[in-house]
């Protein structure tokens, strides 16, 4: 079990490490306005609102690799810590940075060199001082107990072989009365245990996929409460239609450590 879960990580690091290399080479954005690039550079096309990414180096908008805006929904206020579980480029701690405003603190966790790499380069062409980038893996967050308000995460729980570690190390990092806001993939109907050894597909946001069921019991089990699907849209714009597999969704869900 312990190999399986170290060889699902093992093809999500070569699979983002090879998209943060390859973002180097791409030229505009993904996520503007247009949506113009999406295809040429693989990217999550008009997740935003246009107007939330002004101002945003191309580094940051043209490597978002997330399914949805957990951001907008996180209802961040300036002065909090906040957590993104799987930075990759940045995106939405840059946008969270934003809100916290010089007061607050952004904490992005990742596991993959490449993403972190290029999450601080852009660090230091924005000047953020109060986001801080960290390596780790958000089933054993390098994070302290108690000491987060919110906690948000795009497109990434779906990509863990330990879901149930993920939220029980969320609960654990935030402050009692504290909040999560995530964006992630969820299917309906199960994958045949053929189809979850798939781990290119795995890594593409597919296979590692629960349901939303599944997925509000294991955020239940760890005890989080006020659990709600805020909305919950087809992904196949995002990861591309798949025959033959259960249907996948880009569910946005919002949750309370109790005070
Ligand atoms: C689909 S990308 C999303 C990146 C970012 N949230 C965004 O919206 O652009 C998934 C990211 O999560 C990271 N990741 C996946 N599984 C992880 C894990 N178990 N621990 C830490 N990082 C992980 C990957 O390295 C990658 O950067």
């Amino acid at each position: 079990m312990k190999q399986e879960k170290e060889a699902v990580h093992e093809a999500v690091r070569e699979h983002y490490g090879e998209l943060a290399r390859r973002a180097g080479a791409a030229r505009s954005s993904c996520c503007d306005a247009s949506g113009a690039g999406a295809a040429a550079c693989e990217c999550s096309p008009k997740l935003y609102d246009g107007r939330l990414l002004e101002d945003l180096p191309v580094d940051v908008t043209g490597l978002s690799a997330g399914c949805g805006d957990p951001v907008t929904i996180a209802g961040l206020k300036p002065g909090e810590t906040v957590l993104d579980l799987g930075s990759g480029g940045g995106i939405d701690c840059f946008l969270a940075w934003r809100q916290v405003g010089p007061g607050g603190r952004v904490i992005g966790v990742d596991m993959t060199p490449d993403m972190l790499a290029k999450a601080e380069a852009s660090k230091e062409k924005l000047g953020a001082a109060n986001v801080e980038f960290r390596r780790g893996q958000i089933e054993a967050l390098p994070v302290e107990s108690d000491s987060v308000d919110a906690v948000m995460s795009n497109c990434v729980i779906n990509l863990s072989p330990d879901k149930a570690s993920v939220f029980r190390e969320t609960f654990r990092v935030l402050k009692p009365g504290g909040r999560v806001s995530i964006s992630d993939i969820v299917a309906e109907g199960d994958f045949s245990a053929e189809m979850r050894a798939r781990l290119d597909q795995w890594a593409e946001c597919v296979t590692g996929a629960v349901s939303a069921q599944e997925y509000i019991g294991l955020m239940r089990e760890a005890g989080f409460v006020d659990i709600q699907v805020v909305d919950k849209v087809g992904a196949e714009a995002i990861v591309g239609k798949r025959e033959g597999m259960p249907r996948i969704f880009s569910a946005r869900i919002t949750a309370r450590k109790p005070a």
